[in-house]
């Protein structure tokens, strides 16, 4: 089958991204981790003894930075995560007619993506949440963002893991190509605390959260400063369990294993490794080369904000040699990973030194598995 390029040329024309305040370090987390550790070990010390339970072992920031790159998380709520008699965030849940904490995030960063096209609410059509889980199933975050903006048209929200972004801008651009809205605002309201297992050695460091925006509106007619052509767009997704959360509404079916550690992340991270490292470079290369784009003609990859080490080899295997850190930015260090909305942090912070006609390559990869690969060019 031959893919066409786009009719219509579409552009990303606005970015904007919330961060929470809370911010918590490793040192913090691995303090909390160790305590709890401690004190599951004493509480089931005859057990252990006796062989009939392993002793907990326990976390290091060490491990944590040379196995992922990441130092901070910025999180929805700090309180609760560190008690180890916790290791949860705590929040008081809101009345009905209160803003909900995704919109609220969501809400934030699709205001700087709006100010930074020069658009205002009247000009767009539509909302895209995308995330890679959400606080509730309806009515959708999108609608209530669309309402609280007192934007015309439609709203709906959706899912592909930490390629959900990249899934809703390929959606988008297809939709404003088409003329069915104007413009649209694709959002990832990402609160990945809320199914981090603070409990679990092999994932406690991993996730932070953040909201990201962009705004994605016909090439003629984006002034924005910082706005970018969507030269074409890819998808990919092949069934894995390797990365997995089986948290749902049939939980409760069972009511056994409704509170199992599988009702969080969990993951085999060294097969997600050693997996989504060659498949997402390929796929990259493959783009490129149905582009006719060399490598070398890339001034900058945005990847998925996962884990360094695989960012370090898939941007090597694309570009054919080590890439630089302003090649190939990297955010893990103070934000972790933000799942869907970590390619776009990346952009949203590493774009604007770029010159008109620069390309630059966003992919996203992760639970699915799932990949977006976005090509760029820059318009101004
Ligand atoms: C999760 C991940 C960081 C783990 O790094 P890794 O180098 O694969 O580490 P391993 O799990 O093989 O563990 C290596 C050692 O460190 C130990 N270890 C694991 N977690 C630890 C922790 N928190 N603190 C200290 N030591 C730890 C292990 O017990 C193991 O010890 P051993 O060699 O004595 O058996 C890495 O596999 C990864 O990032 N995978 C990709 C997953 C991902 O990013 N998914 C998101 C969506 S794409």
């Amino acid at each position: 089958m031959k893919v066409q390029g786009r009719v219509t040329r579409i552009a990303i024309s606005g970015t904007g991204l919330y961060v929470p305040p809370d911010r918590i370090t490793n040192i913090e987390l691995v303090e909390a981790y160790n305590e709890y550790v401690r004190a599951h070990n004493a509480a089931h010390q005859a057990d252990i003894d006796a062989g009939r339970m392993h002793a907990q072992l326990k976390s290091s920031d060490e491990f944590i930075h040379k196995a992922s790159g990441i130092r901070n998380r910025h999180v929805v709520a700090k309180n609760g995560m560190l008690d180890p008699e916790i290791m949860c965030p705590r929040l008081p849940e809101r009345p009905v007619d209160e803003i909900a904490l995704s919109a609220e995030m969501g809400i934030a960063a699709a205001k700087q993506a709006l100010e930074s096209a020069g658009r205002r609410p009247e000009d767009i059509d539509g909302v895209i949440c995308a995330a890679s889980i959400f606080q509730r199933p309806y009515p959708q975050i999108a609608i209530e963002i669309q309402n609280a903006l007192g934007i015309q048209g439609f709203g709906y929200d959706m899912m592909a893991g930490c390629s959900s972004a990249t899934f809703a801008l390929q959606s988008a651009a297809d939709m404003v190509a088409q003329g069915h809205a104007r413009a649209i605002l694709c959002i990832n309201p990402e609160i990945n605390t809320m199914h981090l297992n603070l409990r679990d050695r092999e994932t406690h460091f991993i996730f932070g959260d953040a909201a990201t925006a962009c705004l994605l509106e016909p090439a003629q007619g984006a002034d924005g400063a910082n706005a970018w052509e969507m030269v074409s767009t890819r998808l990919k997704s092949v069934y894995s369990n390797n990365i997995r959360n089986d948290f749902g509404s049939m939980n409760r079916f069972d009511p056994s294993t409704q509170f199992n550690d599988d009702k969080l992340i969990t993951q085999k991270g060294r097969k997600v490794f050693k997996e989504v490292v060659p498949m997402v470079a390929e796929f990259m290369q493959e783009h490129l080369a149905q582009q006719n784009i060399m490598p070398s003609q890339l001034k900058r990859l945005w990847l998925h904000q996962a884990n360094i080490n695989m960012n370090r080899l898939i941007a090597t295997k694309v570009l054919g040699r080590e890439p630089t850190q302003t090649e190939a930015p990297n955010v893990l260090e103070e934000f972790g990973n933000t799942s869907s909305a970590g390619s776009i942090v990346a952009f949203h912070l590493h774009n604007s030194d770029l010159a008109k006609g620069d390309l630059g390559h966003l992919c996203s990869f992760g639970a699915g598995y799932t990949a977006g690969s976005i090509i760029l060019r820059k318009l101004h």
